[in-house]
């Protein structure tokens, strides 16, 4: 999902995981529309999404491991959570160590997060999604603040996961080059309106005038 700085790709990202309802329109997954299921159906499909914001929302004083393990969170209360931090049990300290080692900062374990670079704590975000075995991951803007290089690798390494592990990737990215690169279907989003919908081959230089214009008299032309 790409689109200019105001356009509504956080808010659509949270409107898909329902922490932000939908003034108009709907969210439906699997079919089902959210605003037609129960607290406890709610509940269950929240815990099969998983979102990285914007800021990743890593805890800075935590550990890696305990921010990898806060992912599984949502499955318990309060309670549950806690001594899931002070005493993990031994199968998912085993998952999350996995998951550290699997996007590459598994050396990274008991740091301190805030301790670790920009590029390291996005992927520490990523292993924190992934811990819960979600069917869906929603990210927003996830390479934000790193050189393009690691960009890419980080989006290669989510496109990579979401084939292996079978879950759907909705991304949203500033950076268009990175997006034409390596997914295979661009949302273009403006003014909380979707502008396209295709394959980044079937993407001209109009649309892509259209959808970063600065001048928004060209936006009442259209409408
Ligand atoms: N809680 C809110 N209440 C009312 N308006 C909001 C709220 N959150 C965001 N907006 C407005 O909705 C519009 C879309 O914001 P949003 O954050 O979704 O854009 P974005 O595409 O994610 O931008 P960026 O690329 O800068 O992150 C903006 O005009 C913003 O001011
Ligand atoms: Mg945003």
């Amino acid at each position: 999902m790409v689109g200019p700085s105001g356009a509504g790709k956080t808010t659509l990202l949270r409107s898909c995981n329902g922490t932000v309802p939908a003034a108009a329109g709907g969210v439906a997954i699997n079919g089902r529309a959210l605003s037609d299921m129960g607290e406890r159906e709610l509940r269950r499909t929240r815990s099969e999404l998983a979102f990285i914001p914007q800021d990743l929302a890593l805890v800075p004083e935590l550990r890696v491991v305990a921010n990898v393990l806060a992912g599984g969170f949502g499955r318990g209360g309060l309670l549950t959570a806690l001594r899931a931090l002070l005493k993990p049990r031994r199968a998912d300290a085993q998952r999350a160590f996995e998951l550290l080692q699997r996007v590459g900062v598994g050396d990274q374990l008991y740091k301190r997060s805030d301790k670790l670079s920009g590029g390291e704590q996005q992927r520490v975000a990523v292993a924190r999604a992934l811990f819960g075995g979600p069917r869906v991951l929603l990210a927003d803007e996830p390479v934000a603040s790193v050189d393009p290089e690691r960009a890419r690798d980080t989006l290669a390494l989510l496109l990579e996961l979401a084939r292996e592990q079978g879950f759907a990737l909705l991304v949203s990215l500033h950076n268009l080059k990175l997006a034409r690169e390596l997914f295979g279907r661009l949302l273009g989003l403006r003014r909380g309106r979707l502008l396209f919908d295709c394959a980044p081959e079937q993407l001209g230089p109009g649309e892509l005038a259209a959808l970063y214009a600065l001048d928004p008299s060209e936006d009442e032309q259209r409408d």
